[in-house]
């Protein structure tokens, strides 16, 4: 069964040709962050408008790659949330339009469930083959969610943020360092190798809950950082790379412990048979690596080009998704704060 997907969520219009939910055809990405780079994060406006150019380019450059033509699809999948309402609607419309025109099905898929299904891609749950229950440990710039997969589209929530999301707390701490955006590769590549001598950063929890809170961590860095009189940055002002190495390894420690403790503790709680983790903050090795380190339950990660945004993912939740004749209708509207359950 091949499915187009198609994702537009945030920064990055994407198109990709599935094979039934695991073998990849195209998987095609076109991404805004030098443009959002320029202004240290996401502009929702820009970001909209940017879709809207390049989402017909990609979509065909998906289906030449894959060498296949409309016909010889079995349905048009997209991601119809969470996330932001102007660029949403461009995948939403432009799938409807492409599925109607093709007379082939229109699913609207959820973003964080297709983060889940990057963990079919390429064969890897297959090759692990846990069976259920998994806890799936979803970190992205926006979300950041321990969910029990029962089964297939079987989920339940065990914990959110109270606040920031994982690849938010990365990004910010990068902009107070004065690293790029997207921050967590950035943060990534400056921790290598770091001398680690200075305090560690707190590791904040939620008593009695599995719940993350990262924004005291990240005061935590910015206090530290005017501390030592480098925040706020000027010309005048700015860390030594030292600094910003050193600081880039403990708050990478920091987070890293908070997302492999709560997940653990949730494997523990809830007898599951494996972790699968996803989203843009498990293309972190340092988060795979002490999450393989920690658990005594088998590890499922997608590679990282396949933890952050794709389309890929889309395509491989929409085949489960077709299977159960679990279709959209044509109303299929955006939905910015749509939840998993
Ligand atoms: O899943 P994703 O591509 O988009 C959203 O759904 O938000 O995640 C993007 C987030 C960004 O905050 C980015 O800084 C973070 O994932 N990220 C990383 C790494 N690569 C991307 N965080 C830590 N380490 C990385 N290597
Ligand atoms: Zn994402």
């Amino acid at each position: 069964m091949k499915i187009l997907g198609i994702e537009t969520s945030c920064d990055d219009t994407a198109a990709s040709v599935v094979d039934n939910g695991v073998r990849i055809l195209s998987n095609i990405i076109s991404s805004q962050s030098l443009m959002h780079e320029r202004y240290g994060g996401i502009i929702p406006e820009i970001s909209s408008r940017e879709h809207l150019t390049s989402i017909i380019p990609v979509v065909n450059e998906a289906l030449t790659e894959a060498s296949i033509t409309p016909d010889q699809l079995d349905a048009v999948s997209v991601t119809y949330g969470p996330g932001l309402a102007g660029s949403l609607l461009v995948g939403v419309n432009v799938a409807k339009g492409l599925a109607l025109s093709w007379d082939k099905p229109l699913l609207g898929i959820n973003h964080l469930e297709g983060h889940i299904y990057a963990g079919w891609l390429e064969g890897v749950f297959e090759k692990i083959n846990t069976g259920f229950p998994l806890v799936c440990l979803i970190a992205s710039g926006g979300h950041t969610e321990i969910v029990l997969m029962k089964g297939h589209l079987d989920y339940q929530i065990l914990a959110r943020t109270r606040d920031d999301a994982a690849g938010e707390a990365f990004d910010k701490v990068a902009r107070v360092l004065g690293l790029g955006f997207p921050g967590g590769p950035e943060i990534e590549r400056e921790a290598v190798g770091a001398n680690l001598e200075m305090d560690p950063f707190p590791r904040p929890s939620v008593k009695g809950s599995l719940d993350f809170s990262f924004s005291g961590l990240k005061t935590a860095v910015v206090r530290r950082a005017e501390s030592e009189g480098f925040y706020p940055q000027s010309q005048e002002i700015a860390p030594s790379s030292e600094q910003v190495r050193e600081y880039s390894a403990a708050f990478q420690e920091a987070i890293v412990d908070c997302l492999v403790s709560r997940t653990i503790s949730a494997v523990e709680q809830y007898g599951a048979k494996g972790i699968l983790i996803g989203g843009g903050v498990a293309a972190n090795s340092e988060l795979k690596k002490m999450m393989h380190q920690m658990s005594r339950t088998p590890v499922i990660v997608p590679r990282p080009s396949l933890c952050t945004d794709n389309g890929a993912m889309i395509a491989a939740a929409a085949f489960h998704r077709l299977k159960e004749l679990d279709v959209s209708q044509w109303d299929l509207d955006a939905i910015p704060n749509l939840s998993l359950t």
